[in-house]
């Protein structure tokens, strides 16, 4: 059976609920690979809805949890430069603790994971990894050339876009708080920050077109729909994340922008409603390990620099030695071939 959409599912199914994927053992995809049957009931941190899910779609949980796993390493990556590097003292899970205050931090970490599984399910499709989707069915572009085709097998972002919005949101869809309360605005933030990680996904998707014709003349081209480079969605998030919308409840339960100078974020845009801690000690109830122990860079003026990082306490310094790729030589036809040096370099570590 091959469509392009979610089938629907009944609403009773996604009853309550509360964290992010990023807390749950979906981390581990590896754990999902064995046995069929037993596999939804071994996974823990799922919540019902997401358990329902998971026996309904049991080849795609393997997707999901390799999404999650790709969105929080692009997260460490975008952050390996700030005291906040994405690693939380509970490492049970990535994101442990910092998930509990409603930071822009948790609102990165909320959208990235979001988007991470939008495209590994979008991917998986595609591939033809999936029982119940294909190859995308998205209608051709408007403004595409007549002569060019359109058709070729194109990432499933329809379907990726709404399975993971069905699974990702579960958990808080679950969920009831009384109106008003700090526990409705985490959700709705949670919920804002989801949907802002799929809709940058599906913002950055492009057509993407091949050749073909005599000789490489190029006269017939078959386009079709590509996501971007998963990088390039972290630094858009990442942009999204310096940008992000303070937001407060209204007297009538809903989450509104505190400075209403600014204009009202959109469902593309992060939001948040606590200000973070500044992440320079290591703090349980916040989640920051802090930055003893980090490298940091002496001549840098920016957030890497041993100032900032170590938050003013100073910083030590060593020598390393480090194993570099070196005297490469490109070699008919086609590897290049290194050596590898030692160097010895300076390194500084926050006290
Ligand atoms: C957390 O990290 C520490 C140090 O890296 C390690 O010893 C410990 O086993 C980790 N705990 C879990 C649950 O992964
Ligand atoms: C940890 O952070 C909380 C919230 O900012 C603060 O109230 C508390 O004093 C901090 N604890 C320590 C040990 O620094
Ligand atoms: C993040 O920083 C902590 C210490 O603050 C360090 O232990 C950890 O290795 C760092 N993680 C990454 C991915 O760089
Ligand atoms: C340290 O920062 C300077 C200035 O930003 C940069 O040129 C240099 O490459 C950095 N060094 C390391 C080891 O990252």
């Amino acid at each position: 059976m091959h469509t392009s959409s979610v089938p629907s599912l009944s609403k009773s199914v996604f009853l309550c609920l509360p964290l992010s994927l990023a807390m749950n053992p979906l981390l581990i995809p590896e754990a999902y690979i064995i046995g069929a049957q037993p596999l939804c009931s071994q996974l823990v941190g799922l919540s019902q809805g997401q358990k329902k899910l998971c026996q309904l779609y049991q080849d795609h949980m393997q997707y999901i949890g390799e999404g999650a796993k790709t969105g929080i390493r692009e997260c460490q990556y975008q952050f390996r430069h700030r005291r906040w590097n994405c690693s939380t003292v509970d490492n049970s899970s990535v994101f442990g603790r910092v998930m509990q205050i409603g930071s822009r931090e948790t609102a990165f970490t909320y959208a990235i994971s979001a988007a991470g599984v939008v495209n590994a399910v979008s991917r998986a499709c595609r591939e033809g990894e999936l029982s119940s989707c294909g190859c995308s069915r998205a209608a051709r572009p408007k403004d595409l050339p007549r002569d060019w085709l359109w058709g070729g097998c194109g990432d499933n972002l329809n379907y990726g876009y709404r399975f993971s919005k069905e699974f990702v949101d579960a958990r808080e869809r679950e969920k009831s708080y009384a109106k008003g309360s700090f526990e409705s605005a985490r959700l709705m933030m949670n919920l804002h920050n989801n949907e802002a990680g799929r809709r940058t996904v599906s913002d950055l998707a492009h057509v993407s077109c091949k050749c073909h014709g005599v000789s490489g003349s190029c006269s017939l081209k078959t386009c079709w729909l590509q996501l971007a480079d998963f990088r390039k969605v972290g630094e858009t998030l990442k942009e999204k994340y310096d940008s992000a919308a303070s937001m407060k409840l209204n007297l009538r339960g809903k989450l509104v922008q505190r400075d209403s100078k600014f204009n009202p974020p959109t469902s593309h845009d992060l939001v948040y409603i606590e200000s973070s801690p500044d992440y320079c000690l290591s703090n349980q109830s916040t989640g920051s390990l802090g930055t003893v122990g980090r490298l940091c860079n002496k001549t840098s003026e920016g957030m890497d620099g041993c100032e900032l990082m170590c938050c003013g306490r100073g910083y030590d310094q060593y020598k390393a030695q480090i194993v570099e790729r070196c005297h490469c030589k490109f070699h008919w036809c086609c590897y290049v071939k290194c050596k590898r040096c030692t160097k010895t370099v300076d390194q500084f570590v926050c006290k």
